[in-house]
């Protein structure tokens, strides 16, 4: 028997994602934070572990909502925000309009659900191309539009103004992906939540150093919610990570501290980059910062040579690599191991040696 021609056309048409463990010695490329949270063993102790976890995570839900000025009610959890991606297309289904280049997920599971998928390139700023992405709100009438700001992997944020565009032309639900806000010098969309029935806003706990619990989480009008919670799936999110989320966000003020380095150590590394000969690194309003180089290919396997792992985006974005910030010792790392690599390509380089 030939199992895949069982399998759903636009499933036999997907490739895994991969997310194989690279070896190395300082991981810079999954957007993760470089600090966690050192007692999460300390607060699963009570866990029941013969009992399924509370359905609605309302201990959790209390305590986001509360730090956002929302009401539990606004507020749905996924496992990781890639869960709330799946539910959102389930629930509203096609077609899915998004620019790109932007987080894969969203074309993935557009793609498993078998839902038709618009794909409007971004602006040379990498900013929406506004008048191209109303012609496809137009025409196409999408049921779900992502927008992920920052987005990743450009690391900009898109101008308000264009969002509120396709908000205000949208007859469908509008998802403002918000996983790298806490790294933004911008307003987030969290104060015109109240505007707009057609807005979602999609939050992480992945980037600020809890990536180990898989917690995402919206936040939209009640009956919005309601909505989407028919397709989620009863126990979704697991008790540990419950437990351990509600004991680490009450240290905000090492969250707090701990964003507030990252984004230091982003301007510095930025900094120090633009002084590099042969790479254009561009701006960003995230955690991590996208380059290009000549030759991404050489560039990447030479820094694996020497134990820096980054991301390889040239698929998307011609010859770029993506590097995320690390601790103040793993971005000197990564820009002396740069700094060595472009140096057996360039020659000595012109600049100072900021970092
Ligand atoms: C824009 C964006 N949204 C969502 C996610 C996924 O987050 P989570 O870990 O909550 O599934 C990522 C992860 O890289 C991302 O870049």
């Amino acid at each position: 028997m030939d199992i895949r021609k069982l399998v759903k056309k636009e499933v036999a048409g997907l490739k895994a994602y991969s997310a194989k463990e690279i070896p190395c010695r300082i991981k810079l490329d999954a957007n993760e934070s470089p600090y966690g949270f050192a007692d999460a063993a300390k607060c699963i102790a009570g866990v029941k572990t013969n009992r399924y976890p509370d359905p609605e995570a309302k201990a959790l839900r209390r305590f986001i909502a509360k730090d956002l000025g929302v009401k539990p009610e606004n507020i749905l959890f996924g496992n990781g925000s890639d869960e709330l991606i799946y539910y959102l297309i389930t629930t509203f289904g096609g077609p899915v309009a998004y620019p790109v280049p932007t987080f894969t997920m969203y074309g993935i599971i557009g793609q498993a659900l078998g839902v038709k998928k618009k794909e409007i390139p971004l602006d040379k700023d990498f900013d929406i191309d506004i008048d191209k992405f109303l012609f496809v709100v137009k025409k196409e009438k999408p049921k779900l539009i992502f927008l992920s700001s920052p987005n990743n992997p450009t690391g900009n944020c898109f101008s308000t103004d264009r969002i509120l565009k396709i908000i205000e032309a949208s007859k469908g639900i509008v998802v403002v992906d918000e996983a790298y806000q806490p790294f933004s010098s911008e307003n987030g969309m969290l104060p015109l939540l109240k505007d707009y029935k057609n807005l979602i806003i999609m939050r992480t706990l992945s980037k600020i150093g809890l990536a180990a619990l898989r917690l995402g989480f919206i936040i939209a009008m009640p009956g919005l919610i309601e909505e989407v919670n028919k397709v989620r799936l009863p126990f979704n999110v697991n008790a540990l990570s419950q437990a351990v989320a509600v004991a680490a966000l009450k240290g905000k003020k090492e969250f707090r501290s701990s964003i507030k380095t990252i984004v230091a150590e982003r301007e510095r590394l930025l900094e120090a980059m633009e002084t590099i000969e042969g790479i254009t690194p561009f701006p960003t309003e995230a955690n991590f910062i996208l380059f290009r180089v000549d030759d991404p290919d050489q560039v990447y396997s030479a820094l694996l040579k020497k134990g820096v792992l980054v991301r390889d985006i040239k698929s998307v974005v011609k010859g770029c690599l993506r590097v995320t910030v690390g601790t103040p010792e793993e971005n000197a790392a990564f820009l002396r191991a740069l700094r060595g690599v472009l140096r057996r390509t360039y020659g000595p380089l012109r600049g100072r040696d900021l970092i």
